[in-house]
């Protein structure tokens, strides 16, 4: 495969042909070396029924390759155009609520629709035949962003009829699906396959195991709606890789297994999205978590396929990146494993919804302040990407994350404060501002290479995970494991033969016998002599004469009894926390426990300055990334020194340093 590093998003199509050279060469001049076309081009590429039109194409990528500069393909399917839509109407989505939904935004598909899926293999087949061996073409990036719109679509028949499919196979009898589903509840059995809903809106309340395995369905859909494109495209391109463009922590498909069908895992990373919080301290590090799940999905390097280089805005906008902010957020991907990073977009386009994502040129299409800003970056840094490629964080804890946990709680988040992903990211906070790193972990994952390993919420459990958990405390791991733990089956029914969390209840040394969920309030937890607020949730617990008390309830009417403990099993330690560590909590429990698992951090902390480390078997190189405006101190740890930056230790508003050492 070819070691390019940079690119940028390109789309020639919303421009005249006389513009493409000038773009190639201001491209050229700035050390991009490849860009992501025609993602979503299908009108463009096939304009009528039985027309494809390739040679507008064709003629951008030879103009780009006269620059020195590679494609990816985008497959256009997130847009499938007008004449389609017309002739087979029956393609647009219908939503929860039973409407369609129309033409006029993109990802108006229904993907499942058999009509549609027999369009996409034949345009992805002359799409592949075309250019599986242009040697300008370095790699293919099926559809755009799946999942993103899709969110509670599609409840078409032939949606339905594929989830009854899905069921029959799942389940072989209506028997098994009325005991899994529990449909003795309000009458709901089924006597068929073919009577079971695809699940529109009901007039009140719906049932938590049809609706995950729904959730479940949508996500094995999309993996086999990107398969069928990814078995073409192998066919044709044998030397062409394939990725895609995935969203960080979206949760509409599993992305586990979608990486799967993928040669390497890409991110758009929007940090200063529109539609975020836009008080940067506040998210710097979801940011980070961002990218450590992306790297975390096949755990290897990734690419970031579409990376901030200006405003964001579709209706409103987002600020304006500060000088250096941008190359800060790229560095930020680069020291969390990425591997390249593409710009989105090269130019700010005139037209369309997306007139306001500015791109690396403006609309007037003039080199300005971001240009230069990322030519300086891609100068300086192309030099030292080939030492970086392939090496990877080391982290010495593991968060897991399961994508069922995540549907579970958003069928019953039990609060309205809790979602499962969000809980994640409480304790990885804990974590980053101790500049300590993390890896996600699935629950199929080698826990055994993590010194210690959080486990929040794990709600589904099965046999299999249990047996997992004990072996990796057994055998010395630190594991923290939290309320809402071992409470249902896989069928999403809560499990009663034992007192919460389950068998888990002999490692963690703990027993929930009551609980409390804190509407509208918090709790006072009494730690390390201290009277600090928990929330969302109280377990109460009985313990084993063994089991150490770590903090303790300090008011309602639980004030006294254990909160937070800690037992040792085998050669390791369970800790179990029984409800949401506000966040100063939280900061000092981590450190504790880290503390005891022996987990180190990477230099010491110091508010908004950033520390990663990725490393191969000869060098550790150490990312130091300032997030803030102000200048800011940091120690050099002992050994390494300055590879890239003005003076070790310095680092001016947003600037980021790289270090080595030998090991
Ligand atoms: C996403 C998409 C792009 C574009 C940008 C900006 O990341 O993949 O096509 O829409 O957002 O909105
Ligand atoms: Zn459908």
């Amino acid at each position: 495969m070819k070691r390019l590093h940079f690119g940028a998003d390109y789309y020639p199509e919303h421009w005249e042909r006389g513009r493409w050279e000038v773009d190639a060469r201001l491209m050229q001049q700035m050390g991009i070396q490849m860009v992501r076309m025609a993602e979503f081009s299908w009108h463009k590429l096939q304009p009528q029924e039985d027309v494809f039109d390739f040679q507008w194409l064709d003629e951008a990528i030879a103009l780009l390759a006269d620059y020195g500069i590679y494609t990816i393909l985008g497959t256009p399917t997130a847009a499938p155009p007008a004449w389609l839509i017309q002739k087979h109407p029956e393609i647009l989505p219908i939503d929860r609520e039973g409407r369609v939904r129309g033409f006029g935004g993109r990802h108006h598909d229904c993907q499942s629709n058999p009509i549609y899926r027999e369009a996409i293999r034949r345009l992805v087949t002359e799409m592949a035949k075309h250019y599986g061996e242009n040697p300008w073409v370095i790699g293919w990036q099926p559809d755009n962003e799946l999942g993103n719109s899709h969110q509670e679509l599609c409840t078409c028949d032939s949606c339905r009829q594929h989830f009854q499919k899905w069921l029959e196979k799942k389940y072989q009898s209506t028997e098994a699906l009325n005991a899994a589903w529990g449909t003795a509840f309000w009458s709901q059995e089924y006597n068929d396959f073919a009577q079971v809903p695809a699940p529109r809106i009901t007039v009140t309340g719906e049932n938590p195991s049809a609706m995950l395995d729904w959730k479940r369905f949508c996500s094995d859909l999309i993996v086999d709606f990107t398969r069928e494109q990814t078995e073409i495209i192998r066919r044709y391109a044998k030397n062409q890789f394939i990725t895609h463009n995935y969203m960080g922590f979206a949760n509409k498909v599993d992305y586990y297994k979608l990486g799967e069908l993928l040669d390497i895992v890409s991110h758009d990373q929007y940090p200063g999205g529109f539609y975020l919080s836009q008080t940067p301290h506040e998210y710097n590090h979801v940011l980070a978590a961002t990218l450590d799940i992306v790297r975390s999905y096949k755990n290897q390097p990734f690419w970031i396929m579409e990376q901030q280089s200006g405003i964001t805005g579709w209706e409103i906008m987002g600020r304006a990146p500060a000088p250096g902010q941008l190359s800060a957020w790229a560095l930020q991907g680069i020291a969390h494993g990425a591997d390249a990073i593409v710009f989105f977009r090269w130019r700010t386009c005139t037209m369309g919804t997306e007139q306001y994502w500015h791109g690396i040129l403006p609309h007037s299409g003039n080199p300005g302040r971001r240009y230069q800003e990322l030519k300086e970056l891609i100068g300086t840094m192309e030099p030292l990407m080939g030492r970086l490629q392939g090496s990877m964080p080391k982290p010495q804890v593991g968060i897991v994350f399961d994508f069922e946990q995540e549907y579970a709680f958003q069928i019953q988040p039990h609060h309205q404060d809790l979602n499962y992903t969000g809980q994640l990211l409480k304790y990885y906070q804990a974590f980053y501002k101790q500049n300590i790193s993390v890896d996600f972990v699935p629950q199929q994952g080698d826990f055994n290479q993590y010194q210690l390993l959080a486990a929040p919420l794990q709600y589904l459990m099965s046999p299999e995970l249990e047996d997992k958990y004990f072996n990796y405390v057994r055998q010395g791991g630190h594991l923290i494991l939290t309320m809402r733990t071992g409470v249902k089956d896989l069928h999403n029914l809560c499990m009663a033969d034992r007192e919460l969390p389950g068998k888990l209840s002999e490692l963690a040394g703990v027993e929930v016998l009551d609980y409390d969920c804190l509407r509208e309030t918090h709790v006072e937890v009494l730690f390390e002599g201290q009277k600090l607020q928990a929330n969302i949730w109280s377990d109460l617990m009985r313990l084993r004469p063994e089991t150490k008390i770590l903090a303790s309830y300090a008011s309602e009417f639980y004030a006294g009894e254990p909160c937070i403990t800690e037992h040792s099993f085998g050669s390791g330690n369970c800790y179990y926390v029984g409800t949401e560590p506000g966040e100063e909590l939280m900061e000092a429990l981590i450190s504790q426990i880290c503390r005891k698992a022996g987990v180190e951090p990477i230099c010491v902390p110091v508010p908004e300055v950033e520390c990663m480390t990725r490393e191969n078997d000869k060098t550790r190189f150490l990312f130091v990334i300032n997030h803030s405006s102000e200048a800011k101190s940091y120690t050099v740890p002992q050994g390494y020194h300055l590879l890239w930056g003005e003076q070790a230790g310095k680092l001016g508003a947003y600037e980021v340093q790289i270090l080595e050492i030998e090991k």
